[in-house]
Parts: structure tokens; sequence; C-alpha cells
């Protein structure tokens, strides 16, 4: 669908208003019978709009549809571009590089991110992080934290890892002993399929569309 919200609001009122006065044809506009089936029309109007809205982002929002990606979007590199059109940035998707040394099918990459949920919950990250906006801020949002420069700019080199996600591993292995702003974060135990899974989780989800959100990387001074 793309249709603005302006749009959509400019053409409820417009229908409503057609449909109220050609019922109420005879009746004055300040007539009970007018405004009762303008209240009427425009409430069917809205609750119709609201159905379509409701069914037009479970579409969009289911994985491989519209603004989400598809499981496995992990063997592939995920950049960001500015949208002309939209005026943000958007992500897209590159050339096929693999995830931890190997492509993984729709089954397994959907396992792995799932494992990558349940640990970011069960590890309660969003204590101090938000994931889409929700959570705590103490911590950045790590909605995009994957495409942050930052791991191939400081922590690739400072570890020698040779991939973005083996670079993300070593730091989220043992925060304290790693570069780190103002802001620390503490050394969380995690094991290696852990993390894999982590950042299958982070990887996924820096390729959602958000709208832009959240509009730039960095630390919390
Ligand atoms: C006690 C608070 C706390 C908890 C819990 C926590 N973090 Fe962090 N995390 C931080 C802070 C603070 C930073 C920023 C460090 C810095 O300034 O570089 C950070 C940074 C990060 C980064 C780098 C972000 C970026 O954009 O470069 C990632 C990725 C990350 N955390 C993932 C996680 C995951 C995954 C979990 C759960 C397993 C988690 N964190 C739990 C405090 C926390």
């Amino acid at each position: 669908m793309d249709y603005s919200w302006i749009q959509i609001a400019v053409a409820a009122v417009f229908i409503s208003t057609v449909i109220t006065l050609v019922l109420s044809r005879g009746a004055g506009w300040l007539s009970p019978t007018f405004w009762r089936n303008a209240a009427i029309v425009s409430s069917l109007v809205m609750t119709f709009i609201l159905l379509w809205l409701t069914f037009d982002t479970a579409g969009q929002v289911r994985p491989g549809a519209g603004h989400v990606p598809d499981w496995t979007v992990i063997n592939y590199e995920i950049h960001l571009v500015w949208d002309n059109e939209k005026r943000r940035q958007v992500p897209a998707v590159g050339a096929e590089t693999g995830f931890f040394g190997k492509t993984w099918s729709e089954e397994e990459a959907f396992d792995l991110i799932n494992k990558g949920k349940m640990t970011l919950q069960s590890r309660n990250c969003m204590e101090c992080h938000q994931i889409l906006g929700n959570g705590a801020y103490y911590a950045t949002d790590l909605t995009r934290a994957w495409l942050d420069p930052w791991w191939e700019e400081r922590i690739m080199p400072l570890t020698g890892a040779k991939t973005r996600e083996e670079a993300m591993a070593a730091w989220l292995k043992n925060p304290p002993a790693m570069p780190q702003g103002p802001r620390k974060m503490p050394n969380l135990h995690l094991n290696d399929d852990e993390l894999k899974a982590l950042i299958a989780f982070l990887k996924w989800m820096s390729a959602i569309d958000t709208n832009g959100f959240p509009p730039r990387f960095g630390v919390i001074q």
C-alpha cells in the first residue's frame, strides 16, 4: 500500500461527507438527521479503514514481505542506502557473504534467529538496551547495531577478525576488555552458540525497514 496518512485521512473525510449528504437529502445541515447520519457513516468508514490497515500491516511485518526481511538475509551483506523519495536511509541487501562461514537454509536461519531472540530475552539485554525503541535507555538501541561502522573501523582491526560477525562475537564475549564508551557493558558470559544466535538476530533485525529508526550510531555519553 503506497498511500500516505494524509491521503487516507482526506479520502475518509471525503467519502464520509459524500455518503452522509446522499443519505440526508432534503434534511438541512442543522437537522439532527444529518448529524446522526454523519456519526454513523464516519464510524463505519473509519472501522473499515482500521480493519484494512490492520490487515495491511500484518502483511507488511511478516518475514519476507514488505518491511521485514526473510530469515535467510543473514547470508547476505546488508548496508544502508539513501532513498531520495522517502528522504531517509533504507536497508539494502547486497552480495552473498555467508554467516560464520556457512550459508544457512531457511529453516536453519529461522532456528538460529529464534534462539537469538530467546537468548536476548533470557539474558535481559533490554534491561539496558532497546530493540525497535522498546526497552531501557542506559545503552543504545540495538535495532541497527549490526550496521554500526565501528565494527569494521575499530573492532575488526583490533581483534584481527575477518568478518563483522566474528568482530561482534569477540567484543560481546568480553566487553570490559574491549574499547567502550563512558557507559560500560558487563561480561554476560555468553557462550559461542549464544553469541552466534544473538548476532544472527541482530543482523536479521538490521535489515528491517524501520522508517529510518534509529537515526544515528554512537555511544551514549
Ligand atoms: C548492564 C547493561 C547492559 C546489558 C544487560 C547489556 N548491554 Fe550491551 N551495551 C551496554 C552498554 C553501556 C553499551 C555501550 C558500550 C559502548 O559505549 O561502547 C553496550 C553495547 C552493546 C553493543 C554494541 C552496540 C553498537 O551499536 O555498537 C551490542 C551489540 C550489545 N551491547 C549487545 C548486547 C546484548 C546482545 C545484550 C544481551 C545479551 C546486552 N548487550 C546486554 C550495556 C548493556
